[in-house]
């Protein structure tokens, strides 16, 4: 066909005509809004189940109460919208601003009134989170031309996911001091696809400061993550602090300063639980646990036992003996003194179960076997246990998949299996009837692909050049954004995913690297998983070009909000919402 000049003014006014998108990012179920514009002023009537509602700055909730949180959620989306915001300028054509925006000096329509209705009472013990999926996180929003808002949900999360949504409407004015959102009128009915939606974050090989911690927490209520699991302790250090057991900590942490105080918990799992984010800690064992060897040398073998590979993954090893009363001792005292001061914020509690390598029972003096038969009835006891323990304080066990699958463990059908080995694993495990969370590490591992950190000689250096990590190549956020945790399921072995975590493993990613590393890929894994991978208006996968432009703009908000968001892609292609001028042609 021959491209004339009057079919080239046709294509581009369709191009004009098709809307922008508007970014709510993760897409909601149902979606719908208009073309009118209409301001935000700090002096919004607001209430909350019939009551008024201050806004004020900073509110800080005083009590662990609904109307606290709410209020403090109210404040938080108000404050992101008046002073956490950005003139979109790089998400519009250029020199085309003027045109999205309206014009502040004409007609001005303002928002009248923000009602939120909470239909049902949150659970009395408000932060102590249900399992997955046993707190509804649904809300509708619905914003009339006329300036009246509606916000509706059943619980305090979904409040929350609902001021977000309303949060991501609003844009800064290029003159100032006006905030607008240009989609009146608006209409959201939303609710999550999986209710365990996460990410893995390892505090252990790199201590990451607790603000590190609370503005991941941001981020992630930011894109509606819900969970996020701690991995505390690891064979390289041990940064947290046990009141009945102070010389674990002492001994085993990198430095005293890198240490988590039993007040740096409850501050991290209260920070997360008024922002709607599960914070869960995991215990790796019997394997990953070599920094107790520092302070309880004789519970722990192959600690720095070398070549490393035979006997773990990395350097240093080091493992529980597994049929040592000592070791019952040592964790007997450890759940007492952790699991009642986590269990107040949490559901779940991981107690590890990666890559346990069978040679190191060979130095056990108890054991001196590396045989299955030998290992595993022993693995089993330890394992029944330590879930046990776990039960008793009224937490929830999680496991990752090498025990049940590589070990031939039994355990409960309660416990939650974490899987990062591939698609195979979360058939094998949903087949049997287990509950899974997906990892899957060739689509969610966030630290892959940035090559090695360990060093080679002169010898080495041949084989191994150009030293790239295990798990090369990198997960690029469209790479993240393919994977479902379900493909290839059942309908019933669907039911049994719970969702999944990206992970955040820190060989070689410190407080510097943390948010550039983390985001925005965890929120396109958080798209798939609130969203679902097929868009419902065409049944079809969504689309990176459906997504590049939401995800540039939801990127903008993120930095905007002090989370150092890595960008989506160059602003010549940001400046096109349709994402267009950056689609790769097939020819
Ligand atoms: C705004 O929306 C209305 C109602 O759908 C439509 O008639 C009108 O053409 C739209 N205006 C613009 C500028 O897109
Ligand atoms: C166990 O150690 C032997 C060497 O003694 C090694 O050949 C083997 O690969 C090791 N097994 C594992 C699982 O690392
Ligand atoms: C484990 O310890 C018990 C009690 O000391 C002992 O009877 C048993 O033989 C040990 N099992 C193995 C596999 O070494
Ligand atoms: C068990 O240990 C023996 C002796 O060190 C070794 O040859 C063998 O490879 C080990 N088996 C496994 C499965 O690692
Ligand atoms: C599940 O894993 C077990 C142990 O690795 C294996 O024997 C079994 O064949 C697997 N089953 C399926 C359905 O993949
Ligand atoms: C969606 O993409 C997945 C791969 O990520 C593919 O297996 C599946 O067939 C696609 N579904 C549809 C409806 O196109």
């Amino acid at each position: 066909m021959v491209f004339t000049p009057s079919l080239r003014l046709l294509a581009v006014s369709l191009v004009a005509l098709l809307q922008p998108v508007s970014a709510i990012w993760p897409a909601p179920q149902t979606f719908t809004k208009g073309n009118s514009s209409l301001y935000l002023h700090q002096n919004i009537k607001i209430t909350y189940n019939g009551e008024p509602l201050a806004y004020t700055a900073d509110y800080p909730a005083s009590a662990l109460s609904s109307k606290e949180i709410v209020t403090a959620g109210v404040s938080r989306a108000l404050g992101s919208i008046f002073s956490q915001n950005f003139v979109p300028w790089m998400l519009q054509p250029r020199g085309q601003l003027s045109k999205f925006e309206p014009d502040v000096y004409k007609g001005q329509k303002w928002i009248k009134s923000l009602e939120i209705v909470q239909n049902t009472k949150d659970a009395n013990n408000i932060v102590k989170p249900a399992l997955a999926g046993e707190v509804s996180e649904e809300y509708s929003l619905t914003l009339s031309a006329e300036g009246d808002v509606k916000l509706t949900a059943d619980s305090y999360i979904g409040v929350l996911h609902g001021l977000e949504s309303f949060t991501q409407l609003f844009f800064q004015h290029s003159t100032g001091t006006s905030w607008y959102t240009p989609w009146a009128p608006v209409e959201i009915k939303d609710k999550p696809k999986y209710p365990h939606r996460g990410i893995l974050l390892d505090v252990a090989r790199t201590f990451m400061p607790v603000k590190n911690i609370l503005g991941t927490i941001d981020g992630m209520a930011a894109s509606k993550l819900n969970r996020l699991h701690v991995h505390v302790t690891d064979s390289q250090s041990w940064p947290l602090q046990i009141i009945s057991m102070p010389e674990v900590a002492e001994k085993g942490a990198y430095h005293p300063s890198q240490t988590y105080s039993p007040a740096d918990i409850d501050n991290i799992q209260k920070y997360g639980a008024l922002r709607g984010v599960q914070v869960y800690f995991e215990i790796d064992m019997p394997g990953h646990i070599g920094s107790v060897s520092l302070s309880h040398p004789d519970i722990i073998v192959a600690y720095d036992q070398w070549p490393y590979q035979w006997y773990c993954a990395e350097p240093p090893c080091g493992a529980f003996k597994l049929n040592d009363t000592k070791v019952d001792d040592f964790l007997g005292k450890l759940w007492d003194d952790l699991l009642p001061r986590v269990t107040p914020y949490s559901a779940y509690f991981h107690t590890g179960g990666d890559e346990l390598n069978r040679n190191d029972s060979m130095l056990d003096e108890g054991i001196k076997s590396n045989d299955t038969e030998v290992l595993r009835p022993l693995l089993q006891k330890f394992i029944e246990k330590q879930h046990n323990r776990v039960r008793k304080q009224g937490l929830t066990p999680l496991t990752w998949e090498e025990i049940p699958l590589e070990w031939n463990v039994n355990v409960g059908k309660d416990v939650v299996v974490q899987t990062w080995l591939g698609p195979d694993s979360v058939k094998n495990l949903t087949s049997k009837g287990h509950k899974v969370i997906d990892s899957n590490y060739n689509f969610w591992y966030l630290d892959c692909g940035r090559g090695q950190w360990l060093n080679f000689d002169n010898a080495g250096y041949a084989a191994f050049s150009p030293f790239l990590d295990w798990c090369n190549p990198n997960k690029g956020w469209r790479h993240v954004y393919s994977h479902d945790p379900a493909a290839n399921l059942t309908p019933e072995e669907a039911k049994l995913v719970l969702g999944g975590e990206v992970a955040v493993w820190a060989e070689s990613i410190d407080p510097i690297t943390l948010d550039t590393i983390i985001w925005p890929r965890a929120s396109v894994a958080g798209e798939v998983l609130w969203s679902g991978r097929i868009d419902p208006a065409t049944g079809q996968n969504r689309t990176q070009l459906d997504a590049a432009p939401r995800l540039s703009e939801l990127r903008e908000r993120l930095v905007a909000r002090g989370v150092q968001s890595s960008s989506v892609y160059m602003t010549w292609c940001t400046q096109d919402p349709t994402g267009k001028s950056c689609e790769y042609p097939l020819v």
